[in-house]
């Protein structure tokens, strides 16, 4: 910065001096003031810009690729991850809670043929979670990277979990094609009559793979697991298809130095989590910018949100670290809508996971980049605007009348961080959206160039059209 003369300055602070008698409040600080309490905050806090890994298309990004948009990996061959995970919703699904198998359309437009079978959860976007800040899955951290000596990871699967996987991201890979409600199904389902390519009307063999085991028996994963890879590359003494000997040829390029019957879910898992870490990553948004140190990537109103973010409005209590979250854990107090995860239909968070009584009701803190393009918001979807998200944070919840006593428990759960309140006025709310608009990636759109033309098994692309 160029040293200011003194009788510019001495000129400025009688200006100022003369305006603030004027006014009762003081006036709203110029854009220098800001950049220069903005300066402060990014100096002590040592904020950097996120640096998105260089897109390099090999083998294994190519066959992630295919595997994260071809339904072939659901039972009922019609729910690919692109399902849930739509690269022109942000990497999320539009609605409050997230439909799989049995249910028809994509996005706001997905109908469940089957109301029993809603996912109890909101569709979370996948944007930057390569990152190494990013230690735990799901919104209830249920998947997790722990210290060794005990085991890199902390899954469901506990002493399962197939050898050799690469990071979160890729164990968590190894989940949804166990969802009754994501992409198993049920044991009696077929495929849809209409399927191309031979894929009509076909039994599912993979949840009668797991129909002999209980729902949280590591096994069941196991056996999934094993019988996704029969339907993939298909069994000794019966004719392979067209698209086998395909995703033969493909697995093989990804793993050279593998024979093929050594191929593992678990390599395929983490082709799934390379080619998320590299396809969904956020690039060069308005706030990364500014902190690369372009000063007008943000107006007056996103820089006075920042300082509100990372000051008088506390979000950075908990949406902190390079991609605005803690990876912790920590209650909202969050209507719950849908059928929930637990026999009463409640979904207790964290606590689903570890039984600790003060995990009851907390969900991971969500982070922040890209959270523009994904309403509904939170655990449950239960709030439509982000306005409305901030709104939330903002008060304890007041008892309602009659409340149940798991609606108490929900309300006494909330955050002690957020306890006291935090006293926002129209304008700083207004500002803090600019904030969370200024953490939108512009090109998130035309990262559809990543959606292939098509997949191997000749099942249709989850993809939205240009409208929609
Ligand atoms: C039916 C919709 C649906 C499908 C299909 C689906 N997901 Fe998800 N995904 C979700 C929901 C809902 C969550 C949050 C679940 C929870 O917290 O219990 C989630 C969570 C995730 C997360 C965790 C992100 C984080 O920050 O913790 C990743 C990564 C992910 N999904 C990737 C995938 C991959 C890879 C596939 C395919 C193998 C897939 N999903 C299939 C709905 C879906
Ligand atoms: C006590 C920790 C904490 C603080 C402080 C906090 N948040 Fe959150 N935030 C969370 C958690 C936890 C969730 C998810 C809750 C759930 O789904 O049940 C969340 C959700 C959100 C969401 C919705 C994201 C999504 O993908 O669904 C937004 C937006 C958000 N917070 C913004 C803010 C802003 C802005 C502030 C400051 C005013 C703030 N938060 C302060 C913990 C916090």
């Amino acid at each position: 910065m160029r040293p200011l003369r003194p009788a510019i300055v001495l000129l400025c602070l009688c200006l100022w001096l003369c305006l603030a008698g004027a006014a009762a409040t003081p006036a709203l600080a110029a854009d220098d003031d800001l950049d220069a309490a903005l300066d402060r905050v990014i100096a002590v806090r040592g904020l950097e810009p996120f640096e998105a890994p260089p897109l390099v298309v090999t083998p294994k990004f190519r066959l992630g690729q295919l595997l994260f948009f071809d339904p072939i990996l659901s039972g009922t061959r019609d729910v690919a991850c692109a399902t849930c995970h739509l690269p022109g919703r942000g990497t999320s699904d539009g609605v409050a809670l997230s439909l799989g198998v049995r249910a028809v359309g994509l996005a706001e437009q997905r109908r469940a043929l089957d109301t029993e079978r809603v996912h109890p959860r909101n569709t979370m976007d996948i944007w930057n979670r390569g990152h190494p800040s990013v230690r735990n899955m799901f919104w209830d951290g249920r998947v997790s990277e722990i210290e060794a000596p005990v085991s890199r990871f902390q899954t469901p699967m506990m002493d399962y979990l197939p050898d050799g996987i690469e990071s979160v991201l890729a164990a968590q890979a190894l989940f949804p094609l166990a969802g009754e409600e994501e992409m198993l199904g049920l044991p009696h389902d077929r495929s849809a009559p209409d399927l191309p390519g031979g894929h009509g009307d076909k039994p599912n063999e993979i949840a009668q793979a797991a129909a002999g085991f209980d729902e949280f028996e590591p096994q069941r994963f196991v056996a999934v697991h094993d019988a996704l890879m029969r339907r993939l590359l298909g069994q000794a003494g019966t004719p392979l298809a067209d698209w086998q000997i395909a995703y033969r040829r493909i697995i093989a390029s990804a793993y050279p130095d593998m024979l093929l019957g050594a191929v593992t879910m678990g390599d395929l898992a983490n082709a799934l989590g390379h080619f998320q870490e590299l396809a969904f990553v956020t690039q060069e948004t308005p706030w990364d910018r500014y902190l690369a140190g372009e000063k007008d990537a943000l107006d007056a109103a996103a820089k006075r949100g920042a300082l509100l973010f990372y000051g008088k409005g506390r979000c950075v209590a908990c949406h902190s670290g390079p991609l605005l979250s803690d990876f912790q854990f920590h209650s909202l107090a969050v209507p719950q809508i849908g059928p929930g995860i637990d026999e009463s239909g409640d979904d207790r968070g964290r606590y689903e996971a570890t039984r600790i009584p003060r995990n009851l009701y907390q969900f991971r803190t969500p982070p922040l980049r890209n959270v523009t393009l994904t309403a509904p918001y939170f655990h449950s979807g239960a709030v439509k605007s982000l306005a409305d998200a901030i709104a939330l944070h903002l008060a304890p919840p007041a008892a309602a009348r009659n409340e149940s006593a798991a609606d108490a428990l929900r309300r006494e759960s909330f955050s002690p961080k957020l306890r006291r309140g935090i006293a926002l006025t129209e304008d700083e709310r207004a500002s803090l959206l600019a904030f969370l608009h200024s953490l939108e990636d512009a090109q998130a759109d035309s990262r559809a160039l990543i959606v292939p033309e098509s997949v191997p098994s000749g099942l249709p692309v989850p993809a939205l059209d240009a409208d929609g």
